[in-house]
C-alpha cells in the first residue's frame, strides 16, 4: 500500500525535512522552505522476491568501445573551448544565467552551424515559434535541419524527443518544463529535479546530446542548483555585466573536460560574436597618465588574460574609513593594506581605498596581489605607472613577493599586447628564459624593490 506525505525541501541546497524552515539549516537560506508530496511504499522486501544477478552486466574495461565521433564540433571556438572540445554525444549540459544574458540566442546561433551535419530539435517552453523565427531571422539562421517545438509538457517533450531522435535537442528552459503528475508549480525543486531526470534518461538511452537552459535566481544560483548539478554531465554559466557587451561562457562542472576554461563573446545586433583576444578588449580605454593604474595577468584555464587594476585612495569622512572591491577579493585587499601599512609604513588608516578590476573580470589568483598592490601605492604618492609596465607576483605577509605559476604565458601575453616592462618575482626568474624575451624582465623580491622600479 502506498502511503502520502509531505516534506518540506530547501530550494537552494535540497535540505528535506519533516517541518517547514524559516531557515535551512543546511545552507542557511532563508525562507526557501517548499512543500512536497513523497510517495512512500511501506512495502517490505520479502524472502521470496527475487534479488537480480547483474554479474553478466559487468564489462571489461578494454571491451567497452568509444566511437571516434564521440564530439559535435559547435562551429563557436569559445563554446567549444569550454566544453572541452564539443559537445559529447549522449550528453546533458546545462547552460544557466539570468535572463537576458544571451542563453537562447547563442544556443540558436549554434544551430546554423550543427544544422549543417545534424538534425536539431529546439524546444522552447519560453517563447513562440513565430518568436524563434524572428529571432533566428535577425541571426541569419536559416538551417534546414532545424525544428522548432513549443511546449511545457516534460513527458511530452521527453517522448517526442525519443521518437523523432534528433541528433541534438535544445531545452529552453527547464523552469518552464513541469510533469503533470506532480502537483507543484513549474520551476519548484521537484518539477525541476524530476524533469531533469527525465531528459537525463531520455538524453542516455537515446544517446541523444542535450543542452537544457536554466534561469538563475536572484542570488546567482540556479533554483534548486545542487539538484540539477550532479544530475547533468556539466554546468556552464553565461556571466556578465548587464550595461557592458561582453559575456563570459565559464565551466563550473565538466565530466568531459576541464572547468578552468572560460569562453568571452560580445552581444552584438546581429547577436553573440566571439573575442578572441579578450586582453585587447579589456586593456582598451586605458587612462593615460593618471596614477593608480596598474595592468594584471589573469590565467583563466590555459588563457592568459590582461586586465586594469585600479585603486582610488580619498581621505575618509567616516569614523571607519571605507574598503570596496569590485573583482578583487575583500579579505585580500584588507591583508595587502595590512602589508603595507606594516612593512612599508604607508598608512591608510585614514583613507577610503576603492579597488576596481575594469571589465567585470575577477582577479582571484594570488598573481594578482603584486599590481593591487603597485595600483595602491601609485594611487596614494600620486604617481602614474608607466603604461607600458605589467606586474604579477603573490604577497606575502613579510612584504616578500613569492613565485606565480605560468610565468612564461604570462610573459608571452604581455610581450604580445606590447609592454615593454614587466616585473615578476625574483623566485620565479628561474623559470623563464630572460634572453628569449624582447620584454624588459625585472625581478623582485620584495614589496619595496618593486616600488623603487616604478618610481
Ligand atoms: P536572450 O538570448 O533572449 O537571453 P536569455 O535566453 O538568456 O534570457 O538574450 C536577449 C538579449 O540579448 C536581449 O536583451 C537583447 C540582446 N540581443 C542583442 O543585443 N542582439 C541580438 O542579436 C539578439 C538576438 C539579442
Ligand atoms: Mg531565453
Amino acid at each position: 500500500m502506498a502511503k502520502s506525505r509531505y516534506i518540506y525541501t530547501c530550494n537552494q541546497c535540497g535540505y528535506e525535512s519533516s517541518k517547514w524552515n524559516g531557515k535551512c539549516p543546511s545552507c542557511g537560506a532563508w525562507n526557501s522552505f517548499e512543500e512536497e508530496e513523497t510517495v512512500t511504499s511501506n512495502k517490505t522486501k520479502t524472502s521470496s522476491q527475487q534479488i537480480v544477478d547483474l554479474s553478466e552486466k559487468i564489462l571489461e574495461l578494454e571491451e567497452i568501445g568509444v566511437d571516434d565521433d564521440v564530439r559535435y564540433d559547435t562551429g563557436v571556438g569559445e563554446l567549444n573551448r569550454v566544453l572541452g572540445g564539443g559537445l559529447v554525444k549522449g550528453s546533458i549540459v546545462l547552460l544557466g544565467g539570468e535572463p537576458g544574458i544571451g542563453k537562447s540566442t547563442i544556443l540558436l546561433q549554434i544551430c546554423q552551424y550543427l544544422g549543417d551535419d545534424h538534425s536539431i530539435l529546439y524546444v522552447s517552453g519560453e517563447e513562440s515559434a513565430r518568436q524563434i523565427k524572428l529571432r533566428a531571422q535577425r541571426l541569419g539562421v536559416d538551417t534546414e535541419n532545424l525544428y522548432i517545438l513549443t511546449s511545457t509538457d516534460a513527458e511530452a517533450v521527453a517522448s517526442t524527443i525519443a521518437s523523432s531522435a534528433p541528433d541534438i535537442a535544445i531545452i529552453d528552459s527547464i523552469q518552464t518544463m513541469s510533469i503533470n503528475s506532480i502537483t507543484s508549480s513549474p520551476g519548484s525543486i521537484t518539477q525541476v529535479r524530476e524533469c531533469t531526470n527525465l531528459f537525463m534518461h531520455t538524453a542516455k538511452s537515446q544517446e541523444i546530446p542535450m543542452v537544457i537552459v536554466g534561469h538563475v535566481n536572484k542570488d546567482g544560483a540556479i533554483a534548486g542548483p545542487k539538484v540539477m548539478e550532479h544530475i547533468v554531465d556539466a554546468v556552464l554559466y553565461f556571466e556578465g555585466e548587464r550595461h557592458q557587451s561582453y559575456r563570459i561562457l565559464r565551466a563550473v562542472k565538466n565530466r568531459f573536460g576541464s572547468t578552468n576554461e572560460i569562453g568571452v563573446f560580445e552581444m552584438r545586433d546581429k547577436g553573440l560574436a566571439e573575442v578572441a583576444n579578450p586582453s585587447q578588449m579589456l586593456l582598451s580605454g586605458r587612462p593615460h597618465n593618471v596614477s593608480g593604474t596598474c595592468v594584471a595577468c589573469v590565467m583563466e584555464g590555459s588563457r592568459p588574460i590582461l586586465a586594469e587594476v585600479q585603486a582610488l585612495a580619498s581621505k575618509t569622512s567616516y569614523s571607519a574609513p571605507r574598503r570596496m572591491t569590485t573583482g578583487f577579493d575583500f579579505n585580500r585587499l584588507s591583508i595587502i593594506i595590512a602589508v603595507l601599512e606594516k612593512r612599508l609604513g604607508i598608512f591608510m588608516g585614514s583613507l577610503d581605498v576603492y579597488l576596481n578590476i575594469v571589465g567585470g573580470f575577477r582577479l582571484d589568483e594570488p598573481a594578482g596581489d603584486l599590481p593591487v598592490a603597485l595600483a595602491l601605492y601609485s594611487g596614494i604618492m600620486d604617481k602614474p605607472i608607466s603604461e607600458d609596465v605589467i606586474a604579477f607576483g603573490e604577497i606575502g605577509l613579510g612584504g616578500e613577493i613569492r613565485s606565480v605559476s605560468h610565468i612564461t604565458q604570462r610573459i608571452n601575453e604581455a610581450e604580445r599586447m606590447g609592454f615593454s616592462t614587466c616585473i615578476i618575482p625574483k623566485q620565479s626568474e628561474s623559470a623563464v628564459n630572460i634572453s628569449e624575451h624582447k620584454i624588459k624582465i625585472l625581478p623582485a623580491s620584495t614589496l619595496k624593490q618593486a616600488f623603487s622600479i616604478i618610481k
